[in-house]
């Protein structure tokens, strides 16, 4: 569910000496209290967050508060490299409700146009590891396209490992035509189940909690996932609390008689006018009814009525029903993730090694590399 990293196409070794690298403002276990000098840091953030993830949102305000989510998780920092007063790329390395192991972390490095060079991104690194080190770390998470040649050897020239591939689907919803797609709408009141916006559910006083139970019970269902099953109070600002949260685009199927949640679909809006499917899932005793298909339906129909432009959905490669009914709604697969880790335990990486699992994995990544998507 996690992505991390991204960016272009690395010129390999071009060292630019211009470049400085320094901390964040409010880095460690406490965000940057306000002050003129953590404001220019924010919106100098933002002006470059957009260029290097250019679906990732670009309000300082927003980031700020991001930063103060992800310190309820534990440390968190971030180093940026700066040009002439200007960042031009930054790494970051933070906690995460779905990695919420002591230790875990998940890393992020990128640059705008220009400065991907893996000097830079060396440079950058060796400075966040410093930075964490205080906090023992012992493994790192990140991500990156496989069609990204440049910034995966890059992760595996800094140790990184592969341990799961996700496959990105896009719909363009303009183009997205609901009409043949009732009758599956319809197919869930056959069973009794209603679909509902999360918004809709707003009176139900436990609503927080059955949805964070479901998708708890889900997260660990997802094959391929590794994750750790979230804390209430982190998955609820995680999830329900995110400015990007969509309540009216996200629904839930619920039984009509017991009011149980048996199903659910999370939307997160993204720049400019796209929005993601994070999370689709449908309790074992409710499959094969339709449920994740109406739920999803019941998505894209708001989505395009909404006027958004691209929906993105993500998917484990082997994840066989999900990837089958999102082809029959018409996604079509574009790349896939590369979910990677380093194991710094130094044990724990030699036992790896012995076994021959990353050599085995990395045979199996397609080489023909044109986009960036991790570390970059
Ligand atoms: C994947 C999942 C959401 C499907 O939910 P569901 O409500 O059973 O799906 P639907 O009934 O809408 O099935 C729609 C289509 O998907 C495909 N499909 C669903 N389950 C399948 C399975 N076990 N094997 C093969 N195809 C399957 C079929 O094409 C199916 O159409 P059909 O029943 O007419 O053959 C559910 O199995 C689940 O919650 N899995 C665990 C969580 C997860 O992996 N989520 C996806 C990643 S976020």
């Amino acid at each position: 569910m996690y992505r991390g990293v991204t960016g272009t196409r690395v010129p390999i070794y071009c060292m630019n000496t211009e470049i400085q690298i320094r901390p964040f403002s409010g880095n460690g276990e406490t965000v940057a209290e306000d002050s003129e000098e953590a404001d220019i840091d924010y919106a100098s953030l933002a002006s470059i967050y957009g260029r290097i993830w250019p679906r990732f949102p670009v309000d300082p305000g927003v980031l700020r508060k991001m930063d103060r989510r992800r310190l309820t998780l534990g440390p968190a920092v971030r180093q940026v490299a700066v040009v002439r007063g200007q960042p031009v790329a930054l790494a970051e390395a933070f906690r995460s409700p779905y990695y919420a192991e002591r230790g875990h972390f998940q890393v992020r490095v990128g640059a705008v146009p220009g400065y991907r060079d893996r000097a830079t991104f060396a440079r950058l690194s060796e400075a966040l590891e410093s930075a964490l080190a205080p906090y023992d770390p012992t493994r790192l998470v990140t991500c990156a396209s496989d069609n990204d040649a440049a910034a995966l050897a890059f992760a595996y020239s800094q140790g990184y490992e592969l341990f799961q591939r996700e496959t990105e689907f896009g719909l363009y919803l303009p183009a997205f035509e609901p009409r043949p797609y009732v009758p599956k709408l319809e197919k869930p009141a056959a069973f009794g189940i209603e679909i509902l916006p999360v918004a809709a559910l707003a009176q139900d006083p436990h609503r927080d909690r059955r949805l964070w139970e479901l998708d708890a019970e889900l997260f660990s269902q997802i094959p391929g996932e590794q994750g750790s099953r979230p804390e209430f109070e982190p998955w609820r600002e995680e999830v329900l609390e995110r400015d990007d949260f969509l309540d009216e685009g996200s629904f839930v199927a619920r039984d009509r008689k017991s009011g149980e949640y048996v199903g659910v679909t999370f939307l997160f809006a993204e720049e400019p006018k796209d929005a993601t499917i994070e999370l689709t899932g449908v309790r074992g005793s409710h499959r094969r009814m339709g449920l994740a298909t109406a739920l999803k339906l019941s998505s894209m129909i708001w989505g395009r009525e909404t006027g958004l432009d691209r929906l993105y959905t993500y998917n484990d490669a082997s994840n066989e029903p999900i990837r089958r009914l999102n082809e029959s709604l018409g996604f079509e697969a574009t790349f896939d993730w590369l979910m990677l880790h380093r194991l710094l335990d130094e044990e724990a990486a030699a036992v790896r090694a012995s076994q021959g699992v990353n050599a085995a994995l990395r045979s199996s990544t397609p080489t023909a590399a044109t986009r960036t998507a991790a570390v970059a």
